[in-house]
């Protein structure tokens, strides 16, 4: 394939793919780098993430998905890792750069793992205990944690002026004034959700190899979009089992969430 780069490594016969996407820009982060370069304690984050996925010992090679014409970083940016690497550039959603790697995976290949490099930290048990929970018969696997907060479905509507000038005349003096919050950061509640029904979804995600590549191919021709794998799978009507995910795999987003991935190390 064009624009893909491997460094060869022995495989098992009976292999586990990692795929590992950091092809996003990190435009919420605010950094000048893709966020996957971005350095915690000197250590750029799509090495932690390729280092853990290895250090779980279930990983046979990962293949990393690269922002387009930064191929040469993170090659170097995972220099020195002794397992099978493959980098490919990425495309224009998450869902485009997995469905480049899929075209990648080796014919031994039976099991993979779509992790994201923005939870560098999921730790290499959690990794494994999804990957091992993968069988015959279990065909995806995903980590979640319970959630914490209340969750509320919001009105498609935007919220009406003149409650939201309301709201805002209430914020204590010197925090945001009103005109720098943006109107759509404001809504109205339809309904709150039943918060014990709910998880928050985390990465890695480990599926059946023939699975993962049907519900890709599925989603390629009804133009369906989700926002991680298993919504993919769950639409092919394939149980999607949910085992307990880890306040450690944090996801990093925002500059606060990388504050903290910083003190945690
Ligand atoms: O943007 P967000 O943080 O939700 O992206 C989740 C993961 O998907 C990140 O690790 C990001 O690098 C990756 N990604 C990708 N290709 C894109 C967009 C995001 O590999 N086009």
């Amino acid at each position: 394939l064009a624009n893909s780069v491997s460094i060869p490594g022995k495989l098992a016969p009976m292999a586990t793919t990692a795929i590992l996407t950091a092809a996003g820009s990190g435009t919420r982060l605010g950094a000048k780098l893709p966020k996957a370069l971005v350095l915690i304690n000197g250590v750029p984050i799509v090495r932690v993430a390729a280092e853990n996925l290895f250090a779980s010992g279930v990983v046979d090679d990962v293949i990393v998905t690269v922002p387009p014409g930064f191929m040469d970083q993170f090659t170097a940016a995972l220099d020195g890792i002794e397992q099978p690497l493959t980098f490919i550039e990425g495309g224009e959603r998450r869902q485009d750069s997995i469905a480049n790697a899929l075209r990648l995976l080796l014919p031994q290949c039976n099991k993979v793992l779509v992790h994201d490099a923005a939870r560098p930290f999921a730790p290499p048990e959690l990794i494994a205990a999804v990957a091992n929970a993968v069988t015959a018969q279990v065909k995806a696997v995903i980590p979640g944690l319970p959630v914490v907060d209340t969750i509320v479905q919001t009105t498609s509507e935007p919220a009406p002026p003149d409650r939201a000038v309301a709201w805002l005349g209430e914020l204590p003096a010197g925090t945001s004034p009103a005109g720098t919050v943006p109107k759509t950061d404001i809504a109205v509640l339809a309904r709150t959700l039943d918060r014990a029904a709910l998880r928050a979804v985390q990465t890695p995600q480990g599926f059946d190899r023939e699975t993962l590549v049907s519900a890709y191919q599925n989603a390629m021709e009804t133009g369906l979009t989700a926002t991680d794998d298993a919504g993919l799978v769950a639409a092919l009507g394939v149980p999607v089992t949910i085992i307990p995910g880890s306040p450690v795999a944090l996801k990093i987003t925002t500059p606060t969430d990388l504050a903290v991935a910083r003190l945690e190390r």
